[in-house]
């Protein structure tokens, strides 16, 4: 380019002289992450008198993965959408003191399909419930009796239930896969049977059922207004757009840089990012984290569950059910759970927009992530057409999240997979130095949750206030992980004779 235009030149000068000088903010606390888990965090230090602290976030909001969409003239949640648990779970608490809008759902109120249309498979889904029932009891008296955990596909198994057809897998992913966002082959029977019970009823004494989130403020809306109970507006304490790069820590404090180039200096920092963000690497640790801490790290599971949103002008599909089974004759998990948004009590239906979504997860989820979207629009109206008719429309409107290449996320929510003991899980929540970690995948009952993010954000951000004001509590972990010597499976091992 050989002339620049004064014009240019001065916007060019104007550009330079107006980009951020690269700031370095000093606080007591840095709290990584404004999701759920770094919002409580900062709740619970505020609680606790602390108030210097920074919030630094990647995005332009808070909420993290409580994130809604505008969608088909609705706003829609891209990321969790029901309050597990009622009674006493906090987040259902939070739902009712901030007047959330929700429903009340029942996954029982489904009806089943295969690629010819409607079949029956009440029985089939009846007898996959009675299965995972006992699998559930199979957890609880194998901990009793100090056995070791087993996967879930083992449970199901010793249960009765072994999938062969085609509608028994779909009946089983339905079950198990819409709701771990994994198989049954790589969960953990006894993490399940203990995670399970924080939304199947047995959160609190109280509590029973599921609700699912139509506010049209968003799901996000509670945890911003807990927010707003101690951030002022266009508060310096909230670094909003600030992409953590690097992590230097030592015994004496911490130093974040940032993608821009700024720093942040703390005493302490409390890491809230995502267990698949840790595990990609897309955080630089100086020193690189401690062998004890990376092996609880990346023996645990960052799942994903992707909802493929999808609107019609005209619905077609069961309008009076909540969800709707696909079973795919031939691939096991292909397009298989259907939510119908116009169902009684959720969107009023629409003269111009209906939506009617389904989630894809693990091995179909990461395939459809990478697909182009014109590909996935072909591939799911295949499916569709099957069900339906060969006459449905293309959708008015299509939305694919896409949450495991997200260099932010990496995935949707863990789960505790076979093989990753307590002691593994202790070791990826312990801090290292004076950098604490929370998120959803630190809680060990309520791990994939929001109640998770959120009880045990307060948790740590109690502990560390403690340690601004005096010393920090001591936390477990295991330098080396061995066989429990009560147990050597040799002195128990029965002899073929
Ligand atoms: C699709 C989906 C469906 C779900 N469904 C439900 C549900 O129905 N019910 C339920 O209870 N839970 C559900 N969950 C799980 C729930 O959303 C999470 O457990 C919870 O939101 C996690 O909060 P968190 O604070 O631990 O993590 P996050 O929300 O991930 O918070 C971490 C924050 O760190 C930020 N960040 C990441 N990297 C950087 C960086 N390098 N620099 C700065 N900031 C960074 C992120 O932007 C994010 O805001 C769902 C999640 C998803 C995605
Ligand atoms: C963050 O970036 C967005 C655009 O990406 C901008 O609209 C917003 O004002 C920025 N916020 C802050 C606090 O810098
Ligand atoms: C119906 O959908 C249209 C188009 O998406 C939207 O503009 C309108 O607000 C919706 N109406 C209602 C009542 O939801
Ligand atoms: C499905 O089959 C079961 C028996 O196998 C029967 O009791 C039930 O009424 C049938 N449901 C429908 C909708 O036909
Ligand atoms: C059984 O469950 C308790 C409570 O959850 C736990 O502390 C214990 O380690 C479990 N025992 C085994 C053998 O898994």
């Amino acid at each position: 380019m050989k002339f620049l235009s004064l014009a240019v030149i001065s916007t060019l000068a104007l550009a330079v002289s107006a980009a951020p000088a690269k700031t370095n903010t000093k606080a007591k606390v840095a709290i990584l992450g404004g999701g759920v888990s770094g919002i409580s965090a900062a709740k619970n230090l505020v609680a606790a008198g602390i108030t210097d602290f920074v919030i630094v976030e990647a995005r332009d909001e808070l909420g993290g993965r409580a994130h809604d969409i505008a969608f088909a003239g609705k706003r829609v949640e891209k990321g969790c959408n029901w309050v597990q648990g009622l009674g006493t779970n906090p987040i259902n608490e939070m739902a009712i003191k901030w007047g959330l809008k929700t429903v009340s759902d029942n996954s029982d109120n489904v009806v089943f399909y295969d690629n010819k249309g409607p079949i029956n498979a009440t029985d089939t889904y009846n007898a996959f419930w009675d299965a995972y029932d006992a699998a559930n009891n199979i957890a609880i008296k194998r901990n009793k009796t100090d056995q070791v955990d087993i996967s879930v596909r083992a449970a199901l198994d010793l249960s009765g239930w072994m999938p062969q057809t085609y509608v028994e897998q779909a009946i089983e992913f339905y079950g198990f896969d819409w709701e771990f966002a994994e198989t049954p082959d790589v969960s953990s029977n006894f993490y399940a049977y203990v995670n399970a019970d924080s939304y199947d009823g047995n959160f609190g004494s109280d509590s029973d059922g599921n609700n699912f989130v139509i506010d049209q403020r968003g799901f996000k809306y509670i945890f911003l207004q807990e927010a707003n109970q101690f951030l002022k507006p266009n508060d310096p304490r909230l670094l909003l757009n600030t992409t953590v790069k690097n992590i230097k820590y030592s015994d004496s404090g911490v130093v974040i840089t940032a993608k821009d180039g700024s720093t942040i200096q703390a005493e302490y920092a409390i890491s809230t990012f995502s267990l698949g963000v840790l595990q990609h690497n897309d955080v630089t640790w100086t020193p690189k984290l401690p062998e004890w801490k990376l092996v609880g790290l990346d023996g645990f599971h960052m799942a994903t569950y992707l909802k493929l949103f999808l609107a019609w002008e005209k619905p077609f599909w069961d309008l009076n059910t909540e969800y709707v089974v696909y079973a795919d004759p031939t691939t096991r998990g292909y397009y298989n759970s259907w939510q119908n948004l116009n169902g009684p009590g959720f969107f009023p239906q629409n003269t111009t927009s209906n939506i009617f979504f389904v989630t894809l997860t693990q091995d179909q989820a990461y395939r459809v992530e990478a697909m182009a979207d014109a590909d996935i629009k072909e591939e799911v109206m295949e499916v569709i057409r099957s069900m339906y008719g060969k006459d449905i429309p293309d959708p008015s409107d299509m939305y694919v999240p896409r949450w495991h290449s997200d260099p932010l996320y990496r995935g949707t929510y863990s789960n505790w997979p076979i093989g990753e003991l307590e002691q593994h899980h202790i070791n990826m929540k312990a801090p290292v130095q004076r950098v604490w970690f929370t998120g959803e995948a630190m809680s060990r009952d309520y791990f994939g949750f929001l109640q998770g993010a959120w009880i045990d954000g307060g948790e740590v951000g109690t502990k560390v206030a403690q340690c601004v004001k005096s010393s920090c509590p001591k936390q477990p972990y295991y330098p080396t992980i061995k066989l429990a010597n009560e147990t050597p499976s040799f002195v128990k091992r029965q002899e073929w004779l």
